[in-house]
């Protein structure tokens, strides 16, 4: 069936919380760019990066609000998908990617996850994994390649990076929210029969009301709360149970706000203060989150490769271009480590309230989890069930690959 409408979230300043379903042109099937494949979308995540209007925090706060929203508008919204392959380009129908095949992954930047149909470049997109749901797959790559990329220049054994073969204490700061949770499972599901994990023991920090959630999604040796314990006694106890200091710390608290701030002067300044008494941490923190001038860092660092963090201190930002060996391998995680997402709300296309209110929630930081847009039913069976559409990725894989 022609389509020649598609509806997609746009940013619009002047809309409530700064977006609006627009009506587009369809995307063409029939002259699909090289390289590329279009789409229809099944379900999309929903990003903190999204509710900040992609340029958000990376920006200090007055040119956020003059330049950074205006810079945006009319860019669609939405990174990551799952959805059914329905173009590709002409001559290319015999290659890795079939019509009807399940795929997950990301699009390019401001083209619009949260759309009826995408088109996608193929470095960017994978199989869908048979052993999660088309809501589950959604809101999977854009966490799931954060952690895995912050983690491999650490811990791949391929390239005898510095901890592969470490028995490391990890610790994960943030451990309810979207990177937080998938962080948990990718870091225990790094190493191989030959490499066993780098973790040896994993502690998390969390509040109250993830705790639940936490235990159940990454099953850490020690969980801390960060409204009821006292987060230095509770670390300097951990440290004299693990027997040494934290090896490896990531934080997905840090922010550009004063407010988020204060675990990484708590825990680094425990380095200076070893001396004086117990000594929390030696080794690498990895955040994802900091000032204009961390951002500018990380820039530079991701561009031209030129590392101007202090020695074990990084601002670590995600690629999504040439991601897809990264979408395999968490593929596989979920497949044969069990690791998945955990999607707390699904919220319809057509209801943009509930897609506004969910926007001021992951501004607020009280999302736990993960957030995805139902955009159309799960094929084959034609209803908004998980149930079926377990079934019909576990058909994409087995009858159709
Ligand atoms: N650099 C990159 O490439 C990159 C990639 C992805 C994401 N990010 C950024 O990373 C940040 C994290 O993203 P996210 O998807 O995990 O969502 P998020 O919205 O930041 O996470 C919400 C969670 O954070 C918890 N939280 C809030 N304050 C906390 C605190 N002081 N201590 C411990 N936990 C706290 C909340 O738990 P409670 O409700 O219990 O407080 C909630 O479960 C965002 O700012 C995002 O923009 C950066």
């Amino acid at each position: 069936m022609t389509v020649s409408t598609r509806k997609v979230l746009v940013y619009s300043r002047l809309s409530p919380a700064g977006i609006k379903i627009a009506v587009k042109p369809g995307l063409s099937k029939t002259n699909v760019k090289k390289n590329h494949m279009v789409c229809k979308v099944i379900c999309a995540g929903l990003n903190p990066v999204d509710a900040k209007y992609l340029v958000g925090d990376k920006l200090p706060q007055f040119v956020d609000d003059i330049v950074g929203r205006r810079s945006v508008e009319g860019f669609g919204v939405g990174f990551d998908f799952s959805g059914v392959v329905i173009a590709v380009p002409e001559g290319e129908e015999d290659g890795d990617y079939k019509l009807g095949d399940f795929v997950y992954g990301t699009t390019g930047i401001g083209t619009a996850s949260i759309a009826d149909e995408c088109v996608v470049p193929l470095h960017q997109v994978c199989h869908m994994p048979h052993s999660l749901t088309f809501a589950e797959a959604s809101c999977l790559p854009l966490v799931g390649l954060t952690a895995l990329q912050a983690f491999r220049p650490y811990f791949d054994d391929k390239k005898n990076s510095s901890r592969c073969n470490e028995d490391n204490n990890v610790l994960i700061i943030g451990g309810s929210g979207g990177v937080g949770h998938v962080a948990m499972q990718v870091i225990k599901c790094l190493g191989d029969s030959s490499s066993p994990s780098p973790v040896k023991s994993l502690s998390v920090i969390c509040g109250p009301t993830g705790y639940d959630m936490v235990n159940e999604y990454g099953n850490p040796d020690y969980i801390i709360d960060y409204v009821n314990d006292d987060i230095v006694k509770k670390l300097e106890e951990i440290v004299k149970c693990n027997d040494g200091p934290f090896h490896f710390c990531f934080d997905t608290v840090t922010s550009r706000h004063v407010a988020d701030d204060k675990y990484k002067s708590m825990i680094l300044s425990s380095v200076a203060e070893s001396s004086r008494g117990v000594e929390l941490f030696r080794g690498d923190y990895v955040t994802i989150g900091g000032t204009f001038f961390d951002w500018v860092r990380a820039g530079i660092k991701r561009i031209i490769g030129f590392n101007l963090f202090r020695r074990g201190e990084e601002l670590f930002w995600i690629k999504f271009p040439y991601s897809s060996f990264d979408l395999i391998q968490l593929k596989q995680f979920a497949e044969n480590k069990s690791m998945k997402p955990h999607v707390s709300r699904e919220i319809p296309f057509e209801d943009i309230e509930a897609i506004r209110n969910e926007i001021n929630d992951l501004i607020g930081r009280r999302v736990k989890g993960k957030l995805v847009v139902r955009i159309n039913p799960g094929p084959s069976f034609g209803q908004n069930s998980k149930m079926f559409d377990k079934i019909s990725g576990l058909m994409c894989f087995e009858c159709l690959s």
